[in-house]
């Protein structure tokens, strides 16, 4: 028998707000904190992507809302973490150098057999729902989006990992021509690629998402287009953007963050608001686009769904 069960998102769809009652600008300017407005570009290039017309994709009943209100596209396409394109949350417009076709990622490590695909060939393989999932970021701000994309497990799937793979870890491009905060100097000495990681279980798991598009249309260059991830339960470090290599390999992966600052940047960084970062508090979160702050929740209020993933790793750095 077949019972029903309310989970954690379901929530009623009128909390949702439609954007334009929801696009305030007092909130707007409280939430950016100052962030340059002028640079707040559309998300113009995403017309001329070819695999436009793929979307909006059917929204998942079981992610149709996130218990708050979508987050305007506006700040979600302009207030970003992407360093390849600098270090500032402003690098919408330098992020429109990122050349999406062709995008190829290769699969490799513990497979049966590698192979590369061009993103349009995978998407063709796939079939794209659209999930709204808060995201929460380790810097303590948050936002809620319309991702479109497929589950991870489906890629799992036709990338027939051996049973000796333990864990996935995924590359960025490393392009200094194309992308300047790559170019040698001051940040050009992090350890490009931005590199990744997740546990096979993680990968599995069905909230963890590889996303092609957001707000119904293919994800703006800003947001990691042509493909990126998302784990809402997890800090948004973890949700590696433009990824060009997918491997499975046998030890875990180190992220370019854990690489940089070991102490701060974990490999888990599970969200956990009574595990302060060791320089600011994980207690409260700051929702952009409301200028409200909330209470931070454990798991970012998916532990019901993730939380058995980490039974038996009590001993681990869950959450940094
Ligand atoms: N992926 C790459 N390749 N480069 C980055 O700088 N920043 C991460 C993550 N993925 C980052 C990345 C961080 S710190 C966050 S919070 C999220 O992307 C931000 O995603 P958003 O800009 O779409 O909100």
């Amino acid at each position: 028998m077949l019972i029903k069960r309310k989970i954690g998102w379901e929530l009623p769809e009128r909390l949702v707000t439609p954007e334009p009652i929801f696009l305030n600008r007092r909130a707007l300017l409280a939430g950016l904190a100052g962030a340059a407005m002028a640079g707040f570009t559309d998300n113009a290039l995403a017309d001329s992507d070819p695999s436009q017309g793929l979307y909006p994709a059917p929204r998942n009943p079981a992610f149709k809302d996130a218990g708050r209100a979508v987050t305007d596209e506006k700040y979600n396409t302009n207030y970003n973490n992407f360093y390849e394109f600098g270090t500032s949350k402003t690098i919408a417009s330098e992020a429109e150098n990122l050349r999406i076709r062709p995008w190829e990622i290769a699969v490799d490590g513990e497979v049966e057999k590698p192979f590369t695909i061009g993103i349009d060939d995978l998407l063709k393989k796939m079939t794209l729902e659209e999930r709204i999932y808060r995201h929460r970021c380790v810097e303590a701000w948050s936002m809620v989006v319309p991702w479109s994309g497929f589950p991870m497990r489906k890629l799992v799937e036709i990338a027939k990992p051996k049973a000796d793979a333990k864990y996935v870890r995924f590359e960025t491009f490393n392009d200094p021509e194309m992308a300047s905060g790559q170019q040698p100097g001051l940040f050009g000495s992090m350890p490009w690629p931005y590199v990744e990681g997740l546990t096979m279980a993680e990968a599995m798991h069905d909230l963890t998402f590889v996303v092609t598009g957001a707000y119904g249309k293919p994800v703006a260059k800003s947001m990691g287009a042509p493909i990126r991830i998302h784990m809402p339960w997890k800090y948004g470090f973890k949700s590696i953007k433009s990824i060009v290599k997918v491997s499975f390999v046998t030890e875990r992966p180190i992220g370019l963050w854990e690489q940089l600052q070991a102490s701060e940047y974990g490999f888990w960084a599970n969200v956990n608001p009574d595990v302060p970062h060791p320089r600011w508090s994980q207690a409260s979160e700051q929702v952009l686009g409301t200028g409200e702050r909330v209470p931070t929740q454990l798991f970012n209020g998916y532990g019901e769904f993730v939380a058995a993933l980490y039974t038996g790793l009590e001993n681990e750095k869950l959450y940094m």
